[in-house]
């Protein structure tokens, strides 16, 4: 008697181990250029990779490859079609050059773009929290997967680099998926001035969103870049929760929230980037070359259960034409959100 229950319990161990590990290896893809030759300064090579359409897998994590006196930063883009067929490609956003004819230029997916990583400086592996994965490939909007390395110095003849990074994942699904919010605007920042670019937005899904990890980007201009969730009380009064702030100009990785308190329906999300044109003499629109300035807060969460949110952007037209003071926002940290290190 004594010794059946034995067995069954020992088969039952066995049958759990085995599903424990079956599925739930987490593997490695290797995500690298493919040897290529950087022939000029400040050069954006971009390199793809298909995912199968037919299963899904779950990244759980990013182990890089790479040095920054290779790499000045990398950024994984997930598209559901990338910006070239071709094996690599010129995706500079900062690329003015015209005349340079070496490679098709083209941005790192033409369509459905999501940053997945961004590494710089030496950063270590990121492991995403416990349970959470980004889900690519069948059922998802994310079909190829793009690796961006800039490069800041041109190679010596003939020697090639092969930078690039693992991506961690697993064919197990995991019980949180992950998602990345951007938060930007668009407008323009006359010369000589500081200047607010400010965006907001609802949360209208019925989620419970849990951020972990934040990025902010800017060009020269930017001196502070902040997000918020805004949480309305019964009274009416906002109460604004820091998710993070950063002077963008130091390495433009992702970096843990202030805060993991969730966010929940009718909870807004707030951002605001604080240029300083004080010493430049023209007008600055928002665009992608290295003349134009952007103004874009990351964010980086988890949902419990279910996809994440089918809102990828939270945008506005920006200055002159809409800042958070013109909006029924109140209780607005003035002060604190364009607050700087520096
Ligand atoms: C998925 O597609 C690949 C080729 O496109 C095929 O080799 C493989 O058998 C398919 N797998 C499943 C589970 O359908
Ligand atoms: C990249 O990986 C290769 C192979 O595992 C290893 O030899 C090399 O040292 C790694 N380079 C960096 C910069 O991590
Ligand atoms: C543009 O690219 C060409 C060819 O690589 C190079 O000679 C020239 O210096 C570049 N110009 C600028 C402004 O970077
Ligand atoms: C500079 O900004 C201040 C405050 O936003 C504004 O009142 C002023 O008109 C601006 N000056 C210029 C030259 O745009
Ligand atoms: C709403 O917030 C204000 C300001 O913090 C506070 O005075 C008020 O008591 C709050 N009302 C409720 C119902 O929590």
């Amino acid at each position: 008697m004594a010794r059946a229950h034995m067995l069954r319990l020992l088969c039952a161990i066995f049958i759990l181990c085995f599903q424990l590990t079956c599925c739930s290896e987490v593997k490695k893809y290797p995500l690298l250029m493919p040897h290529i030759h950087p022939y000029r300064d400040e050069l954006y090579i971009c390199t793809p990779v298909r995912v199968v359409d037919n299963k899904s897998f779950y990244i759980v994590g990013f182990e890089p490859n790479a040095t920054m006196n290779v790499a000045h930063h990398m950024l994984v883009f997930g598209c559901t079609e990338p910006g070239s067929t071709n094996e690599i490609w010129d995706c500079g956003e900062m690329s003015t050059n015209e005349s340079d004819k070496n490679l098709v230029t083209a941005p790192p997916c033409s369509k459905g773009n999501h940053v997945l990583y961004a590494w710089a400086r030496n950063a270590k592996t990121l492991k995403l929290p416990d349970d959470v994965g980004f889900q690519v490939g069948q059922g998802t909007e994310v079909q190829y997967i793009v690796l961006q390395i800039h490069y800041s110095k041109k190679f010596p003849d003939d020697v090639l680099d092969n930078s690039g990074l693992n991506l961690l994942y697993t064919e197990r699904p995991q019980s949180k998926l992950a998602g990345v919010l951007l938060l930007a605007t668009g407008g323009k920042i006359p010369p000589h001035n500081i200047t607010h670019m400010e965006t907001f937005c609802e949360i209208r899904e019925d989620k419970v969103i849990h951020p972990f990890a934040y990025r902010t980007h800017t060009h020269s201009l930017g001196r502070v870049v902040s997000g918020y969730r805004v949480r309305r009380n019964d009274t009416g009064t906002d109460h604004w929760s820091l998710l993070g702030r950063r002077n963008p100009l130091t390495p433009q990785m992702f970096y843990p929230t202030f805060t993991k308190e969730p966010i929940k329906y009718g909870d807004r999300l707030a951002a605001r980037c604080t240029m300083n044109s004080a010493n430049r003499n023209r007008v600055t629109i928002v665009g992608a070359t290295n003349n134009d300035e952007m103004c874009n807060f990351y964010l980086m969460y988890y949902v419990e259960n279910g996809n994440p949110l089918s809102m990828k952007y939270c945008t506005t037209v920006g200055p002159p034409y809409f800042y958070w003071k013109d909006t029924d926002l109140n209780n607005i940290p003035d002060y604190e959100a364009s607050k700087s290190y520096d």
